[in-house]
């Protein structure tokens, strides 16, 4: 079952490039774990802050080398739960679709349009038949503190985007860019999903916030080059890491969202 037993509540972080050490975090283990799905990306490095315990994970392992398509999520998310923690926040790169959001943006997501294939999407694979409900795909308490603690520090963020998550790892095509622009999309990206659902799947809150990059293609009239976004990506890594460090201590002890619920009702 899910821990719901007073145990100390930790802070868990999916990070890119530079965001899995903190300034004021001291990392005092990194521990290695199995799970059933497999290998996470790699050892969860985990620290301390103002006494809330963080646990950061880096998702393409360190140094970079799993592309999107080839994550196990299934494994990532699977080792915050064994580890104990109730959160999640991720930290992704995206391209700017909607016109609001420029490169160096900081952004926290808030809805999500999940179209990749092929990639393992469910905890609920066998027998048990699990529809974790959706609707809000970001935690809304998470989404809240992030916001609060970037108008502390002073982070300037961007708020109500929808992202797109594709396969990849190509990039996308102009026209597929104002197809997305059509259904609704803000932003795009390759890694914000199965890793929202999973977490949900798992009763662990999640937020997503998006470094967004590049303009999406098409949307300068630039091709797109992967030296854009991870210069884009470590010319934020400051900033990020200045948000991250503020939300950790804003965090109400005990949540009130409905994430910890997600599994009530969920169960055919
Ligand atoms: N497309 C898809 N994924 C991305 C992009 C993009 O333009 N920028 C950063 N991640």
């Amino acid at each position: 079952g899910l821990r719901n037993d007073g145990e100390r509540t930790m802070i868990g972080v999916i990070g890119g490039s530079g965001v899995y050490e903190i300034d004021g975090v001291v990392i005092r283990e990194e521990k290695r774990i199995s799970t059933p799905f497999g290998e996470p990306s790699d050892s969860y490095r985990i620290g301390e802050i103002s006494g809330v315990e963080v646990a950061f994970l880096p998702r393409h392992g360190s140094p970079h080398h799993i592309a999107p398509h080839k994550i196990n999520y299934r494994a990532n998310i699977w080792g915050f739960r064994e580890l104990g923690a109730e959160r999640i926040i991720s930290v992704n790169a995206v391209g700017g679709i909607n016109p609001r959001f420029k490169p160096g943006d900081i952004v926290i997501l808030n809805q999500i349009i999940d179209m990749t294939e092929g990639r393992a999407s469910t905890f609920y694979d066998e027998e048990e038949i699990v529809h974790v409900d959706f609707t809000e795909p970001y935690c809304p308490e998470l989404r809240a503190a992030l916001l609060t603690a970037g108008r502390n520090a002073g982070v300037a963020l961007k708020e109500n985007a929808a992202y797109i998550c594709v396969n990849g790892p190509r990039l996308e095509t102009a026209a597929e860019i104002k197809a997305f622009s059509l259904l609704g999309a803000d932003v795009v990206g390759m890694t914000g999903m199965p890793e929202a659902s999973l977490a949900r799947e798992l009763a662990i809150c999640f937020s997503g916030i998006g470094v967004v990059t590049n303009y999406a293609a098409g949307i300068s009239g630039n091709r797109l080059t992967t030296t854009e976004v991870v210069k884009t990506m470590a010319e934020s890594a400051e900033v990020v890491k200045t948000l991250l460090e503020r939300t950790f201590v804003n965090i109400p002890h005990t949540r009130n969202c409905m994430c910890k619920d997600a599994l009530a009702n969920a169960k055919m």
